[in-house]
């Protein structure tokens, strides 16, 4: 029995690189590979079966890694593990235009995109164009979904935010991932969501993860 669920990162930065690092006793629930540097690995995974969901950004920091990681980790909180190989593969790509080509290799293989988006206006333009150069071309269905939304800031950056969003046209979903410092550090530690301590605070901050996924139909329910 293994995992039914498949991380594959594809950033040649690495960011996720410390998550196939860990080891342990918090070792990560779902099976992680890496594959920057094997466009032919990446171009394989097609015959694995599974839903592809790529998590594209071409701007760095709004959220891609985490993202990925714990979309997996709900997803696979939910189904478990099987022995009939992996229903569900997500794969973290680069955030910036230099790896344009991986994008495209991982793109060209997607089931889906999932979009974070931050609710500040500075990312809306890359944004933009990776939506309309990258992802729109290829015809791929795609969800974009605002991240770190910090409930404290007010809603007038996440109302703008949407509202740039719909007028653009873009399939948006409702679920919204709030900022969380617990998601922040569970970076820097290589803990997923469903890792995260049985407090209120953790348990919000997972909670959205889960209505996310479910809403994006992988599953995520409970
Ligand atoms: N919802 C969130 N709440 C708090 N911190 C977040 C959230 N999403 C992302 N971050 C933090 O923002 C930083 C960038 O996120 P990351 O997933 O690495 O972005 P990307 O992969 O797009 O470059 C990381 O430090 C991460 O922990
Ligand atoms: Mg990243």
């Amino acid at each position: 029995m293994s995992s039914s669920v498949l991380v594959v990162s594809t950033d040649p930065q690495g960011s996720a690189i410390w998550w196939a690092d860990r080891v342990g006793d918090a070792k990560l629930p779902f099976d992680f590979t890496q594959a920057h540097d094997d466009p032919d690995g990446i171009a394989n995974l097609k015959n694995l079966g599974a839903q592809i969901h790529v998590i594209a950004n071409q701007k760095g920091g709004v959220g891609k890694t985490t993202t990925t990681v714990n979309l997996a980790a709900v997803v696979h909180d939910t189904l478990g593990s099987a022995a009939s190989g992996y229903k569900h593969v997500f794969v973290d790509t680069p955030g910036n235009l230099e790896n344009e080509h991986i994008l495209a290799a991982c793109l060209d293989i997607a089931t889906d995109v999932v979009i974070p988006i931050p609710p500040e206006p500075l990312a809306f333009d890359a944004t933009a164009r990776t939506i309309t150069m990258a992802i729109q071309p290829r015809g791929l269905s795609f969800r974009t979904f605002i991240n770190a939304w910090d409930p404290r800031d007010g809603r007038a950056d996440l109302e703008e935010t949407e509202a740039y969003v719909d007028a653009k046209g873009w399939p948006r979903a409702r679920s919204i991932i709030r900022r969380y410092k617990i998601h922040t550090r569970a970076s820097a530690e290589g803990v997923v969501v469903t890792q995260y301590p049985k407090n209120r605070i953790a348990m919000e901050a997972r909670e959205d993860y889960f209505r996310l996924a479910l809403e994006l139909g992988y599953g995520g329910g409970r």
